[in-house]
């Protein structure tokens, strides 16, 4: 607590917004006021402080004040004077981001009430510069390693790590298979977008996207490679990556094949699903890049014929893995995606050669179905394998839809009739087809002519030596058999990836994809983990041409930070007095952005990571944590000056509003009109409605607040992840103990989205009304 002499030089700016707030608030009285209150050196008022001449203005009255406090409208909600601007004039102003506040008159004082509202404004200006005085400057900048780690070199993880290299940032590319592309080059014939209804082939495109990858001097590929361990620390990630042994050292091999040519050992070829083989070492396809022959350690003997013909001397069969450890500024995660195992659906028949998962199909569409024993001459698809199971009875699969199962099944049908126009195509579909998309529908119309759709639900496949015998129930309960050569299953899609995924501590959705953070429209790819971009068809499935887009914007985000070196610290962190804290891991648990660590020593906020959400500072039973500038202390400052014009007789209603959901709707009940008929209620915005603690309500009880409402973002809205839930648990709890000591009616919780202003005007109207019954609160003296 700053003394007397010590107290900042204040300049306080209102805004009359043009006559809007002067119409019902005295300006000349409020500045005169604002005169009195500690450490306002200068009261600048205008009519419209978000004009570049008001700004100028401002800027011009209040040079050499430390701090600002600016009266007039809501820094969420205003259109022309909201954070972002504020922060980019207090920059270049010189004035440090926590050293601004805001008494919100315009939104949640004059356009709320009807009357003369000075008082009211008083009490919300006094609020603002009680906690504007206690606040702390921002922490500086923390320095990041200026080099990127993208982890999958499929689609989205080529396209983000050359994105990034083009810009000038060093990456590190690592890859757990030998070769780059994934399933992007598993897939002969690529749709091209969902717009225009054609194929690439990735014999070509993939190539082209490797190459670019392979040669960039920016990117360091590490294939056959894993990242064992990635941890937050000071700022950066610390990971330990294995590097897979260099049997063949792709400086020197030529690719000429006489290795695989003389080894002895033949195994299944995972690039092809094992429909065929390759050698112990061998390349997994011609066109594989980096253009390496690669060695399988568990399959080769050591016979030693490889080396007796290698005309470069480039293997080294006593090769051994090498341990990299780096430390990087930003992670894209883009490790794709993996099929669902249909072998758990017994009922399919999975094991036999003769029934296949549709990218096993990719690989035999790009052998022009060849096979032992002959082509097919009939092909049942089947849609939905182990996808949207919840409505059938095998309890086995996801219920989710894998969204490009049925397009591919289609497009392959195509294929399948393009190659061979006399094949009989069948497609069992379940109820119906999910062809998303211009290019996918007018795939579907073109198979219309050539391919017979049944609507119907597999329930068994046999096989016999005339083939698969196919049974099926329509929707309409008929049964009906169909014979088949080949049954190709559309298997569901899963992320893959989900070890790291475990290691980052990444939020996900129940069925393991790593989930984006709220609000998830405006920021795809960022993840709860800061600086962690999760990109490609690990957060989903995906075409090739959106997990070439997700690359791109991860990278673009990424870049933000890694060009510049370092992080700049937001003004909301949590920091811990060690000395207090009993080291229970509550709040590492709680934390939804791995911000925090315990160890022998105490829990340590690593602040670039912290997105000062408060769930940790709530939590903390020893009082051991506190978010800076927005401390429970600076809380109940505000309240101690929040109700001076109040009279006696009418309660006074404090809400507790979410930051970015219902401090929002608020603001909304002011610009849609909405008015409340008595002056009584105050809010203070603050961080996600769990960062209040049951001890710091019942303190403000203590001071004289009748009834409180905490607000926070609609059910699934959380920025925080559960944040709002455990408000709702914890509210609820309270009330429980509340109620036993007599002060029942006093403690309410909403969930409030934006929109539901009318939903937080009701619940301050009923507040009311029941506060009234009451009386005033008598907490303080039971305590
Ligand atoms: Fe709104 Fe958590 S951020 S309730």
């Amino acid at each position: 607590m700053k003394t007397a002499s010590s107290v900042p030089k204040i300049g306080v700016l209102i805004c009359t917004c043009g006559g809007q707030i002067a119409e019902k608030i005295d300006t000349g009285y409020l500045s005169q006021k604002a005169q009195e209150l500690a450490g306002v050196a200068v009261v600048f008022t205008t009519d419209r402080l978000c004009s570049a001449q008001g700004m100028a203005q401002a800027k011009e009255a209040c040079r050499g004040c430390e701090r600002l406090l600016f009266a007039g409208c809501s820094e969420r909600s205003s259109l022309t004077f909201n954070e972002d601007r504020i922060a980019a004039w207090l920059k270049e102003m010189g004035l440090d981001r926590a050293m601004f506040e805001v008494a919100n008159i315009r939104e949640q004082c004059v356009w709320i009430h009807d009357g003369n509202l000075t008082l009211k404004a008083l009490d919300m200006l006094r609020m603002a510069h009680a906690k504007l005085l206690t606040n702390l400057p921002v922490p500086p900048p923390v320095k990041l390693a200026p080099k990127g780690l993208v982890i999958g070199g499929g689609p989205a993880g080529m396209q983000a790590a050359y994105d990034l290299a083009l810009a000038g940032t060093r990456v590190v590319l690592v890859e757990k298979k030998a070769y780059l592309g994934g399933h992007f080059c598993q897939i002969p014939y690529l749709a091209q977008s969902e717009s225009w209804p054609a194929m690439c082939v990735s014999d070509c495109v993939a190539p082209v996207q490797g190459r670019k990858v392979v040669f960039h001097p920016n990117i360091t590929l590490l294939t056959a490679s894993e990242v064992e361990e990635i941890i937050p620390e000071n700022g950066n990630f610390r990971v330990r990556i294995k590097k897979g042994a260099a049997f063949v050292d792709p400086e020197r091999c030529v690719a000429c094949g006489k290795c695989a040519a003389v080894c002895p050992v033949e195994v299944d070829n995972s690039y092809e699903y094992g429909l065929k083989k390759r050698k112990a070492i061998d390349k997994e396809y011609r066109l594989a890049i980096p253009d390496t022959y690669t060695l399988l350690p568990d399959a080769c003997t050591g016979c030693g014929e490889c080396l007796k013909v290698c005309p470069t001397g480039a293997i080294n069969l006593g090769a051994a893995p090498e341990i990299i450890e780096d430390t990087f500024g930003a992670v894209i995660l883009a490790t794709g995606f993996k099929s669902y195992d249909l072998s758990a659906l017994t009922h399919l028949n999975y094991g036999s050669p003769n029934v296949l998962s549709s990218m096993e199909m990719e690989r035999l569409i790009a052998a022009r179905l060849s096979r032992p024993g002959g082509p097919p001459e009939r092909i049942v698809f089947m849609l939905c394998g182990a996808s949207r199971i919840k409505n059938k009875e095998i309890q086995v699969g996801v219920p989710y839809c894998s969204r490009n199962c049925c397009s591919f099944a289609v497009k392959q049908a195509n294929r399948v009739l393009a190659m061979r126009p006399d094949v009989e195509v069948t497609m069992i579909y379940f109820g119906d087809i999910r062809t998303y998309g211009r290019a996918f529908e007018q795939f579907y119309n073109e198979a219309q002519d050539s391919v017979e759709f049944i609507n119907g639900e597999v329930v068994r496949v046999t096989e016999s030596e005339a083939g698969l015998k196919i049974e099926l129930v329509s929707p309409n309960g008929e049964t009906q058999e169909l014979e088949a050569d080949l049954l190709v299953l559309a298997e569901a899609l899963l992320p893959e990836g989900n070890e790291l995924i475990n290691k980052l501590k990444l939020k996900t959705d129940r069925y393991s994809y790593p989930l984006e953070i709220q609000p998830r429209l405006l920021r795809p790819t960022e993840s709860y983990i800061d600086r962690v971009y999760v990109a490609g068809a690990v957060v989903g499935p995906k075409l090739v041409q959106e997990s070439v887009e997700q690359g791109s914007a991860a990278a673009f985000k990424a870049l933000g930070y890694l060009a510049r070196g370092e992080k700049e610290l937001p003004k909301f962190i949590s920091e811990v007095n060690a000395a207090a804290c009993s080291r229970c891991r509550i709040c590492e648990a709680v934390c939804p952005h791995g911000a925090i660590k315990v160890t022998d020593n105490g829990a340590a906020v690593d602040p670039a990571f912290c997105q000062g959400c408060g769930l940790c500072a709530s939590v903390c039973p020893s009082g051991a944590i506190r978010l800076r500038n927005f401390a429970d202390e600076q809380i109940l400052r505000q309240v101690e000056v929040a109700f001076g014009s109040v009279p006696d007789g009418d309660p006074k209603i404090l809400g507790l509003l979410c930051y970015w959901c219902s401090y929002a709707s608020a603001d909304l009940m002011g610009v849609y009109g909405h008015k409340i008929p008595h002056q009584n209620f105050r809010s203070i915005r603050i961080r996600c409605s769990s960062s209040v603690s049951a001890g710091l309500l019942l303190e403000i009880y203590r001071r004289g607040v009748d009834g409180i409402i905490i607000a926070g973002c609609p059910p699934k809205n959380c920025h925080h992840g559960a944040g709002n839930y455990m408000t709702a648990k914890r509210v609820a709890l309270l009330s429980a103990v509340m109620r036993q000591m007599g002060f029942e009616g006093r403690l309410k919780w909403e969930y409030i989205g934006v929109p539901m202003w009318r939903e937080l005007a009701k619940a301050i109207a009923e507040m009311d009304k029941s506060l009234r019954k009451l009386g005033p609160v008598s907490l303080g003296r039971a305590l």
